[in-house]
């Protein structure tokens, strides 16, 4: 973080100094975990249910914090006191971003993509200049001040995932770290249980681009209607990218080889450029389209974007991680999480490395769907089926409707089991994988994530096949 003195950070917080000398100038990190702290830095301490942060004060100061931002006065600590320390955090982030004028902020949403985009968008920044973002997921009301309170002077470009649950959550950590790039990747049907519909999700979504300044950029997926028609909710400049013909920056001759893998000719205003992605998925067409609108956007020359976007890597864990077992058995890791369009994307992936070889989907309960939890979940299983995937191990009877949707299939030539656990699944695959087999494994959070991890430990030790 920027030096910013005690007095100053007291200010900015809205806080009253305790013990502490005003003209101490802070050099270190913002931590709220005390095992984290360093000399210089500001520990947060957070009143917790279990743990008090509080009670860790005194070892903060020990570890060299030049004070304590908390709610309460711990006896010889410098402290600055707040009514509430999450909602310092967030002011304190805001005063650290509004001093560091050479900072693009860069702000992305969507209903699936983000973090995988994020990480696209920041490879793509941290060749044009010092970037900072938040590692996985770390998207919330605490994680967004903690991830900018690590920008400082030397920061060029602040890369920042913004996750909705609610109209108005993108609106107020747009307030927190005000965006100059708005990326909006699609608008789905995750979290819609708390929505209540599309419309809504778009509605909460759109925040992003209402929240740019007049000389910011709104970088919209054009094959996206909702999203596209975000463009009148701003009076920033619009980029649109994605495969419609009138995208700005666009995708030609998309084609995938046998590992799942995009190649297509980037078409900009400034010119064409073959791009060969090695990423897996037909999805990650559009995802690298917003993170090369981006990279446009802040100078990087066409040929060397086209470049830069052939080397993009994965960066966050269990999303489209393809892995081959010594055994010959292929499997895709992308049981961090599911909604219906990361899973429809996910089963394209799964039908486009298969080509030839027996598909196994394992998939598990999507959450949050609402009033959609069964048509949701049935729609899967249609799709799996419809793909042709040719074996289906549905996990919990939470997601029974994904099997009864893939059975619902009449001309399927594949199978479909309904599993009562992961374990269950686990045995499955052990009896039945054999080398050449492609396995998807996909389900919310925890829900598969035994699975994936089960079919990893047998790459690297005893394989049953
Ligand atoms: N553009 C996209 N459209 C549909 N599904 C996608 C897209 N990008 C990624 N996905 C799927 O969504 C999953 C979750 O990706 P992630 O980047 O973690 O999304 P988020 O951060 O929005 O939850 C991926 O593993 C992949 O299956
Ligand atoms: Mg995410």
């Amino acid at each position: 973080m920027i030096p910013l003195t005690l007095a100053e950070v007291a200010t900015a917080v809205d806080g009253r100094l305790v013990n502490a000398d005003p003209d101490v100038r802070v050099t270190g990190s913002v931590e709220f975990d005390s095992r984290k702290v360093t000399a210089g830095g500001i520990f947060v301490a957070f009143p917790g249910e279990k743990v008090d942060g509080h009670d860790f004060a005194e070892g903060a100061v020990e570890a060299g914090v030049v004070a304590v931002l908390g709610t309460r006065e711990v006896p010889g600590v410098p402290m600055v006191l707040v009514d509430d320390a999450r909602d310092a955090m967030g002011r304190l982030a805001r005063a650290v971003v509004d001093r560091l004028p050479q900072l693009t902020v860069v702000g992305l949403t969507g209903s699936s993509g983000k973090t995988t985009t994020k990480d696209l968008i920041a490879q793509l920044t941290a060749r044009l200049g010092s970037t900072v973002a938040p590692p996985g997921s770390f998207n919330n009301e605490l994680g967004h001040p903690y991830t900018a309170l690590k920008a400082g002077p030397e920061t060029r470009y602040l890369v920042m995932e913004k996750g909705a649950r609610g109209i108005g959550h993108v609106r107020y950590l747009c307030e927190l770290v005000p965006p100059r790039i708005s990326v909006v990747l699609n608008v789905g049907t995750s979290h819609i249980g708390g929505f209540g519909s599309q419309e809504n999700i778009a509605l909460a979504k759109g925040e992003l681009v209402e929240a740019l300044p007049a000389d910011g950029l709104a970088v919209l997926n054009a094959d996206d209607p909702l999203v596209s028609a975000m463009a009148s909710r701003t009076e920033a400049r619009v980029v649109f990218y994605g495969e419609a013909a009138d995208a700005d920056v666009r995708a030609e001759d998309v084609v995938l080889d046998e590992r799942g893998r995009g190649s297509y000719t980037l078409v900009t205003p400034e010119g064409r450029a073959p791009v060969r992605l090695g990423l897996t998925g037909r999805h990650q067409v559009s995802n690298t389209l917003a993170a090369a609108a981006v990279a446009r956007e802040l100078g990087m020359p066409l040929t060397e974007l086209a470049q830069a976007l052939g080397e993009l890597g994965l960066v966050s864990t269990r999303r489209m991680d393809v892995f081959d077992r010594p055994d010959g058995v292929t499997v895709i890791d992308d049981s961090y999480n599911a909604n219906p369009a990361s899973m429809s994307a996910a089963l394209k992936a799964l039908a486009a490395l298969g080509g030839g070889r027996r598909t196994v989907a394992v998939l598990g309960y999507m959450a949050e769907l609402g009033q959609y939890e069964y048509d949701g979940h049935a729609e899967v299983g249609r799709l799996a089926a419809e793909l042709g995937v040719d074996r289906l191990l549905v996990v919990g009877e939470s997601a029974a409707p994904i099997h009864e949707g893939a059975t619902a299939v009449g001309n399927w030539g594949g199978e479909s089991v309904l599993l009562t656990d992961q374990a269950a699944a686990v045995e499955v695959l052990r009896e039945e994988l054999r080398p050449g087999d492609v396995v998807l494994v996909k389900g919310s959070r925890y829900r598969t994530w035994e699975v994936a991890d089960a079919l990893r430990a047998q790459a690297s030790g005893e394989t049953t096949a």
